[in-house]
């Protein structure tokens, strides 16, 4: 993916410079041959269930449908854009599923409406759905003692994570759903986000454990998401093969113990889309102060809020308005436009400022920030009132605008002035 220098000058093949002229900045591209590369290497699975919540714009969705990813809902929301996506609401296995520790009304009202499959991560939840509509098949989502995210903050399993039912309380949840008809026919597990390969391979022994404990019901496992991705040069990439035949062993044991097919789920989100998608944004400002050379440019946390949220590191490179330039390389700071001094892409977890190696670069050049696809768009905000950007998706040199930039009254056409604030002061 990395070109030569830091600098890029195309995405899927067609140049920056003219993607961002078109469409003006900040914007967010997404190269769909990069997301059908990354689905084909998980289909050793029998179901790759995309984990929406990394990038959930429907002309995504649509596209993994389209390459056979069954998908994951975490909210109402997520359940409504699967549905307006294609997806139908339920089948064998579950075209869609709603994974969460809750079920708002909302949520809990449109599952039992368009019997979408729950995974339940806690007792409440398995008796809420039980009440309303006993009979339902159910997966439950264990929390098997331990956790592992790139950060802190995407570490969903251990006795602090609020995710997942205890694993040392699967035997009462397990009852709970007996006592409301409801049968426990799948099992799901998910320890963080950017996890590595040691922590993602203990869940299988976790996995089997606990579902020798459900019993013979099972009809299928989740390995949960949470794959890692290269982001930074010389990263190695996580082995999928190496990683499938660990569940596929784990797999086969709890067939024969059951005597029953056992199907193997996997539910990335990151894996799928984080390479696919490049935040290209412009540079407006060059400012030297002390020892330090800073790029401020048109995006901010309120577009991508990785770095100022877990110190994420993303790739960054120059797309030159002129490419012909020589340029020399310097080592510079790089900040977005927002009234925040946290509103910096190059920073470690803590907030700690980090320069990068970069072009010498002008007021009108691009930045482009690479592995932006998983967790960038669906995070950001409208701070400062700032639109949300465009996304363009670009497949086989095709250029295709999948979501219009937010217009100014997009901002607040939500919001109303009460009538005795509009009144004319006498
Ligand atoms: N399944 C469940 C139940 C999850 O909670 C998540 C992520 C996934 C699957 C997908 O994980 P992935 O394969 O994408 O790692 N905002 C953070 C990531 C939070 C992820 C939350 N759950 C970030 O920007 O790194």
């Amino acid at each position: 993916m990395a070109e030569t220098n830091l600098i890029r000058t195309t995405i899927g093949g067609v140049p920056v410079v003219e993607l961002a002229q078109e469409f003006g900045t900040p914007l967010y591209v997404y190269d769909a041959a990069v997301i059908r590369k990354r689905f084909a290497e998980l289909a050793v699975f029998d179901v790759v269930r995309y984990a929406q919540k990394a990038c959930s714009n429907l002309a995504i969705l649509a596209l993994v449908r389209q390459l056979g990813a069954l998908v994951d809902a975490v909210s109402a929301g997520e359940i409504h854009r699967a549905l307006a996506a294609g997806y139908p609401p339920a089948g064998d296995p579950p075209p869609i599923m709603y994974t969460a520790d809750i079920f708002d009304r909302d949520a809990l009202d449109l599952v039992v409406e368009h019997h979408i499959h729950v995974n339940c991560g806690s007792r409440d939840m398995i008796e809420q759905l039980g009440e309303r509509v006993p009979g339902r098949e159910i997966t439950l989502r264990v929390n098997p003692g331990f956790g592992h995210g790139h950060s802190r903050k995407t570490n969903t399993g251990g006795e602090l994570s609020k995710h997942g039912i205890w694993h040392e309380q699967l035997h009462e949840a397990l009852f709970e759903a007996e006592h409301h008809g409801l049968s426990v026919v799948g099992l799901h597990m998910h320890i963080g986000s950017g996890s590595d390969f040691e922590h993602l391979a203990q869940v299988c022994r976790a996995m089997e454990k606990a579902a020798v404990e459900a019993g013979r019901n099972l009809r299928w496992i989740s390995a949960g998401g949470g794959l890692p991705i290269p982001y930074r040069e010389g990263d190695a990439r996580i082995d999928i093969q190496r990683y499938f035949d660990l569940w596929d062993a784990t797999r086969k044991r709890l067939e024969d113990r059951f005597g029953h097919r056992v199907r193997l789920e996997v539910e990335p989100g990151r894996y799928i889309v984080a390479e696919a998608g490049f935040l290209i944004t412009e540079i407006r400002a060059v400012k030297e102060q002390a020892q330090n050379t800073f790029y401020l440019v048109d995006a901010g946390f309120n577009n991508l809020v990785r770095p100022a949220m877990y110190g994420a590191y993303h790739p960054l490179r120059l797309a030159p308005r002129d490419p012909s330039l020589p340029r020399l390389f310097q080592e510079v700071i790089v900040g977005g436009p927002l009234c925040e001094s946290g509103d910096i892409f190059t920073q470690e977890e803590g907030g700690i400022v980090t320069k990068r190696l970069l072009p010498q670069a002008a007021v009108g050049d691009y930045i482009v920030i690479e592995c932006a696809g998983a967790y960038g768009f669906v995070m950001g905000s409208n701070y400062n009132s700032k639109p949300y950007p465009p996304e363009v998706l670009v497949d086989n040199g095709d250029v295709k605008l999948i979501r219009r930039r937010q217009t100014y009254t997009d901002l607040f056409e939500d919001e109303m002035i009460p009538s005795e604030f509009l009144a004319d002061e006498d």
